[in-house]
C-alpha cells in the first residue's frame, strides 16, 4: 500500500500565530505536512525527506540578538522553500540581503502588484491584452521589509508600502512571500499554495480522507494484530470517529465503555447507546455510575475540587469495567494534531492547556499502548474523516461538551434535583437554537444553573425560584471566544419557554461576555 504521508511539507515554525493556519491550508491542498520547531536542526530535515519546506511568520525581527534563526545550508539542499513574512526576512537575512524596520508597519489589506506570474502566481488573476499589470488583495502584518534582495533573486511582486512583497531565486526553488497566503483575508493565497506545492514541490495532491481511512485501517491492524483494544466513548465528535474507525480496522477486538457519570445531558446516554449499538454494532459497556458520582459530589462547590472527584471517578469505573472485560493492551484515544503540536511546537509545552481538561484522562496502573489514530488531523479534517466513515452529521457536528459536564454548569453544590432542573433549561435552549439554524456556527450554547434565587410574579402569585443563565459564544478553538450575538427574538423565545416549561425557575440571564476575560464555562 502507498504511505499517504510519502510527499511531506514540512513547516518551520518561528511563532506566529497563524502557523496551524499554513498546516491547514496546505491539507486543504490535499498534500500531507508537518509542523516542527524552527530549530530541528539540519539532519532532522533531511530525514523527513520533504517535497517542501514553508518558513512560517515570527513575532521576532531577524536584526534582535536573540531571533529565531537556522542554518543557512538548508537553502543548499536543493528542496523548494517558500519563506512567508518572517520567513521571507530570514531568507533573505542569511542569503546576503538586507531587512529594516520600515517606516510605517503595515497592518491589514493590501493590493499586491504582480510583476512576474510564472511561478508561484500562475494563473491567479484574469489574463487581458488591455491589463498590463495585474495585482490582488492580500493581507499585510509586518514591521520590517526587505531592503536589499539577496544575490540571485528577482522581484516579482510589490505594495505600496513593500518594494519587494515577493521574491523568488533565479532557480525557482527560494520563494519569499511578505504578505500572509493562509488567512481568508487573502482570497488568492490557496491558489498560491496549490502552486507552490503541486507546480514548485512537484507534490500530488495524494492526502485524502478515502486515503487515511485505508492507509490507518491497515496500520492499526498492523499494530493490533489479534490483541484488544478498549476506548472510552463520551459521544463527542473525536471519541467517536475514534472508535467507528478503530472498529472498521479490527471490528470486535475493540470494546468501547460509555460511562454515565449522571452529569450528561437530557436523553444523551440513550441516545449514544442507541447510535452506537444499532449503527455501528460496536461492542459497547454501558456504566451507569450515576449514583456513584454524585455521592462523591455530595456536598462539594469548588469548581476545581469538582474536576478532581469526577476525573478520579472516571478512571476508577473504567478500570473496573475493563477487568471485568479480562483487561487490554491497547487504549484508542481521539489525541488531535493541534495538541500534539502544542506539546512540541517552537513555545514549548503551552502553558494554556489546563489540567482540567485532561479530566478522563489515562488509567492509572494498567499496561497498555496508546492508540491515536486521529494524532495527524486537525477537527475540520476528522469531520471529513467522520464523513468518509458514513457518520451523521448529529455526531461529527456536535458541540463541544466538558469532560465534567453539568456539574461545572450547576453552579455551587451538584444534586439530583438541581440537574434535573438544568437538564430540561437545557434542552430548550439546543432544541430552540437549532431551530433557528445556529447550532453549527456556534462554537457552544447552553443553560448554566445559578446559585441564586429571585423573586418573581406568576398569575397573581409571587414567586421566589431559580435563576438561569444562557451561554452562546462563537470561537475557532475555545481559546478565546466572543459571545454570540443571538437576535432578540430568539432569546425571547428560549426565555419564555425556560420560564414557562421549567418549573422552579423564574428569571433568565443572558451572558456578554467574552473570553478572556471571562472563560466559555462558569466554573
Ligand atoms: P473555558 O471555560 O476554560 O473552556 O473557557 C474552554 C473549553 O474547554 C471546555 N472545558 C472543559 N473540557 N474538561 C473538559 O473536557 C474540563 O474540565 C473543562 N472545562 C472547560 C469548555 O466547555 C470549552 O469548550
Amino acid at each position: 500500500m502507498r504511505d499517504i504521508h510519502q510527499e511531506k511539507i514540512l513547516i518551520l515554525d518561528f511563532g506566529s500565530q497563524y502557523t496551524q493556519l499554513i498546516a491547514r491550508r496546505v491539507r486543504e491542498c490535499r498534500v500531507y505536512c508537518e509542523i516542527v520547531p524552527y530549530n530541528i536542526g539540519i539532519e532532522k530535515i533531511k530525514e523527513n525527506k520533504p517535497k517542501g519546506i514553508i518558513l512560517s511568520g515570527s513575532p521576532s525581527s531577524v536584526y534582535m540578538p536573540n531571533a529565531p534563526l537556522i542554518d543557512k545550508k538548508l537553502f543548499e539542499l536543493g528542496i523548494p522553500v517558500l519563506g512567508i513574512c518572517y520567513g521571507m526576512q530570514l531568507m533573505t537575512h542569511l542569503l546576503g540581503g538586507v531587512v529594516s524596520k520600515s517606516a510605517k508597519r503595515e497592518y491589514g489589506k493590501a493590493e499586491l502588484v504582480i510583476d512576474d506570474d510564472s511561478d508561484i502566481f500562475k494563473d491567479i488573476t484574469h489574463h487581458s491584452s488591455l491589463i498590463t499589470h495585474h495585482s490582488i488583495t492580500v493581507w499585510m502584518s509586518h514591521g520590517d521589509r526587505i531592503e536589499r534582495m539577496p544575490e540571485g533573486f528577482i522581484k516579482i511582486a510589490h505594495s505600496d508600502n513593500s518594494p519587494v512583497a515577493a521574491m523568488n531565486s533565479r532557480d525557482s526553488k527560494l520563494f519569499g512571500i511578505q504578505f500572509h497566503p493562509e488567512v481568508v483575508h487573502t482570497p488568492k493565497g490557496i491558489e498560491i499554495f496549490k502552486n507552490f506545492l503541486y507546480n514548485i514541490c512537484r507534490c500530488s495532491p495524494l492526502w485524502t480522507m478515502a486515503s487515511f481511512v485505508e492507509y490507518s485501517v491497515e496500520d492499526i491492524k498492523s499494530r493490533v494484530k489479534n490483541k484488544r483494544v478498549m476506548c472510552a466513548l463520551s459521544g463527542g465528535v473525536d471519541s467517536s470517529v475514534t472508535a467507528v474507525l478503530v472498529h472498521r480496522a479490527i471490528g470486535d477486538r475493540l470494546t468501547c465503555v460509555f460511562v454515565n457519570n449522571g452529569l450528561l445531558r437530557k436523553e444523551e446516554a440513550d441516545k449514544v447507546l442507541s447510535v452506537f449499538r444499532n449503527n455501528f454494532h460496536i461492542k459497547l459497556i454501558y456504566a451507569n455510575a450515576e449514583e456513584r458520582f454524585l455521592n462523591k459530589l455530595r456536598g462539594i462547590t469548588d469548581p476545581e475540587e469538582k474536576r478532581k472527584i469526577i476525573g478520579r471517578e472516571f478512571i476508577a469505573v473504567f478500570e473496573e469495567e475493563a477487568k471485568k472485560t479480562g483487561g487490554f493492551d491497547f487504549l484508542a484515544q481521539g489525541t488531535l494534531y493541534p495538541d500534539v503540536i502544542e506539546s512540541t511546537s517552537f513555545k514549548g509545552p503551552s502553558a494554556t492547556i489546563k489540567t482540567h481538561h485532561n479530566v478522563g484522562g489515562l488509567p492509572t496502573d494498567m499496561e497498555f499502548e496508546l492508540i491515536e489514530p486521529l494524532r495527524e488531523l486537525f477537527k475540520d479534517e476528522v469531520r471529513l474523516l467522520g464523513k468518509e466513515l458514513n457518520m451523521s452529521d448529529d455526531i461529527l457536528w456536535r458541540q463541544p461538551f466538558p469532560g465534567p459536564g453539568l456539574a461545572i454548569r450547576v453552579l455551587g453544590e451538584v444534586t439530583r434535583d438541581r440537574l434535573e432542573l438544568l437538564r430540561n433549561a437545557d434542552a430548550i435552549v439546543l432544541e430552540e437554537i437549532k431551530k433557528a439554524g445556529l447550532y453549527r456556527e456556534i462554537w457552544q450554547s447552553f443553560a448554566v444553573l445559578l446559585p441564586v434565587k429571585s423573586v418573581g410574579v406568576m398569575g397573581d402569585e409571587r414567586t421566589y425560584e431559580n435563576v438561569v443563565g444562557l451561554r452562546a459564544v462563537t470561537s475557532t478553538d475555545g481559546m478565546t471566544a466572543d459571545w454570540a450575538k443571538l437576535p432578540y427574538d430568539l432569546l425571547g423565545v428560549i426565555s419564555s419557554r425556560i420560564i414557562n416549561e421549567v418549573k422552579g425557575i423564574n428569571r433568565v440571564v443572558y451572558d456578554i461576555s467574552s473570553k478572556p476575560p471571562s472563560t466559555i464555562e462558569w466554573e
